[in-house]
């Protein structure tokens, strides 16, 4: 089964106009020069950035995504983005159930599952995000609280076309640890058996499934060989043009 790479970075609150459109114009220029044409590359900067990261990523391979939405299409809810907006402004993608927003913003799987349909039903394509604690992993939960997140944060709705998964070990984003590859492989293969009993066997095999959690040039190689491993989706590393790109440049043929 070919399930194309995605290498995703999500920028997450970082970047005032001069330094984010440098970083996408930066990531464009490379992409171009990237010497695998066979996979994807995306950014996704803070909403106040999409507008002028898609001026800046014009005519590249780079695709354009937003890193949270709103599940309605437009309404009273001050302070919030809807995916009729961001398929508007010309995102393909967004990033939702992040566990930074599980956390800060006390998201559930229930309310995950609501903006991934609707940003499904937008014309957009959704990163679900999961993933467990170090507590969770410690008392050896993992696959159990990502069987329980794939069940309620994703859609009826979701295909392998418009959904992607991205598993990412809350104690390991942002400190440089990483869970064995022959961890991150038993979790992913899990994941996909989930998404068969789910969604069905056909689109368990061709849902991507990302790595996130402290990705970077160092480990990306071993990681993005894993047989289950379809992509990253990279923090601090996205923020560093050759960082990003190393990343692409090691993912598998
Ligand atoms: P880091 O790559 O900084 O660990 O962040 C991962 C992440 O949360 C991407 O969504």
């Amino acid at each position: 089964m070919v399930r194309k790479t995605l290498i995703a970075g999500n920028w997450k609150m970082n970047g005032l106009l001069e330094d984010g459109i440098a970083l996408a114009k930066g990531v464009a220029a490379e992409a171009k020069k990237a010497a695998r044409k066979d996979c994807e590359f995306l950014i996704c900067p803070p909403f106040t950035l999409l507008t002028s990261a898609k001026k800046a990523i014009k005519g590249s391979r780079v695709l354009l995504g937003a890193q949270d939405c709103h599940f309605d299409g437009k309404g009273a809810h001050t302070g919030d983005i809807s995916p009729l907006m961001l398929k508007d402004l010309g995102c393909q993608y967004v990033i939702v159930g992040h566990s930074e927003r599980r956390t800060d913003h006390h998201e559930s799987n229930e309310l995950i599952a609501k903006k991934a349909a609707a940003a499904i039903n937008a014309g957009l394509k959704v990163i679900i995000c999961i993933g467990e604690t170090e507590a969770e992993k410690d008392a050896g939960k993992t696959i159990d609280v990502c069987t329980a997140q794939i069940m309620g944060s994703v859609p009826e709705i979701a295909t392998a076309s418009n959904v992607v998964i991205a598993y990412e070990p809350v104690w390991a984003i942002g400190t440089g640890r990483t869970p064995t590859a022959a961890e991150v492989e038993e979790v992913h293969a899990a994941i996909r058996k989930v998404i068969g009993k789910k969604l069905g066997r056909a689109n368990a095999n061709k849902m991507r499934i990302l790595y996130g959690g402290s990705m970077k040039p160092s480990n990306a190689k071993e990681l993005l060989a894993l047989p289950d491993v379809d992509g990253g989706l990279i923090g601090g590393a996205s923020l560093k043009v050759a960082d990003f790109m190393a990343i692409g440049e090691a993912c598998k043929q």
